[in-house]
């Protein structure tokens, strides 16, 4: 029997590196990257129904057709066929405007969600494809783990694990919007060129020093964002292996080797900052949630 409700967890993303190679049609960036799903994540319920109906308490971001998950619900039933609906409960947990892809991971746990509420069994490949037409980091949201992900966002390589660390991640609070990034950078350009190859080899090689030398983030200079080089001081004083802000900012984060750094790290940043996590890497992507969550009553 299909169910009636599912839980989905959606994780975040950090860009363990972030490369922009060229240009692509359509306003577009071509970009060369490594990118990992952290623990960090959304948490999503959705419900069967006769309708379409979004509710994302305590957030401000509007439900609105530009809204991720409903772009991702109308995606999945024009592409299913299905003649259904479904209300979908989002408990925000990933910042806004952050570079973390909070928003792809709200389209890419609707799809999962509403794949396992309506039996659709849709390959990851499917999935991706209808995910790419909702945003540019869907697709990694939908694979999650350790990739480098080249293209628009959606040429994606899985890679082994990353090797086991601890990042302290800091909001600001002021965000970055994506687009205006991307016009300055096509302004000013940018100083900075990480070597994503090499940072491949040293996941691969489960090399965390040589991971943390090949890091940076080639809009870091142009994301506008105020704060980046003062929290990376602090991160940097406070220990990190390396620090640099994730897709086009504002979240800035640290690297460390050991959970009680990281810990000591984030309480020095609290003193600073409101909005500081401590996460670890996740192997997954959007998936269905553990099954003691599955039985969540919606208004919750
Ligand atoms: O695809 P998504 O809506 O997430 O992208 C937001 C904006 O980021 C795009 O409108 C574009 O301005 C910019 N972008 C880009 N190149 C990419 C990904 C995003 O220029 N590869």
């Amino acid at each position: 029997m299909q169910e009636r409700s599912v839980a989905v967890i959606a994780p975040a993303k950090l860009n363990l590196s972030l490369d922009v190679v060229g240009t692509l049609p359509g306003g577009y960036h071509a970009l060369d990257m490594v990118m990992q799903a952290i623990d960090l994540h959304e948490s999503l319920l959705l419900r069967r129904s006769q309708e379409l109906t979004v509710r994302m308490p305590g957030s401000f971001v509007p439900i609105n057709p530009k809204n991720t998950a409903v772009k991702a619900a109308l995606a999945f039933f024009d592409y299913t066929g299905l003649l259904a609906g479904v209300d979908i409960l989002i408990r925000k947990r990933v910042p806004v405007r952050a570079g973390m892809a909070g928003g792809s991971a709200d389209a890419a746990g609707v799809l999962v969600g509403l794949d396992a509420l309506y039996g659709a069994k849709l390959s990851m490949s499917e999935l991706c494809a209808i995910g790419a037409g909702i945003g540019a980091d869907v697709p990694f949201a939908l694979m999650g783990g350790t990739c480098r992900v080249q293209g628009k966002g959606d040429l994606m390589r899985p890679l082994p694990p990353c090797p086991d660390c601890r990042f302290v991640i800091v909001m600001p609070s002021i965000g970055v919007s994506t687009p205006a990034a991307f016009a300055r950078y096509d302004e000013v350009g940018t100083p900075a060129h990480p070597d994503c190859a090499a940072q491949e080899q040293a996941i691969r090689a489960g090399d965390l020093n040589a991971l943390c030398t090949a890091a940076g983030n080639a809009l870091e200079h142009c994301s506008g964002a105020k704060e980046t080089a003062h929290i990376r001081a602090l991160l940097d004083e406070a220990g990190a292996l390396t620090s640099l802000m994730t897709g086009s900012g504002a979240a800035v984060f640290g690297v460390f080797a050991k959970e009680e750094q990281a810990e000591q790290a984030a309480a020095a940043l609290r003193e600073h900052y409101r909005q500081v996590f401590v996460a670890r890497p996740d192997r997954g992507g959007a998936r269905l949630a553990p099954a003691r969550y599955q039985n969540y009553p919606a208004g919750r």
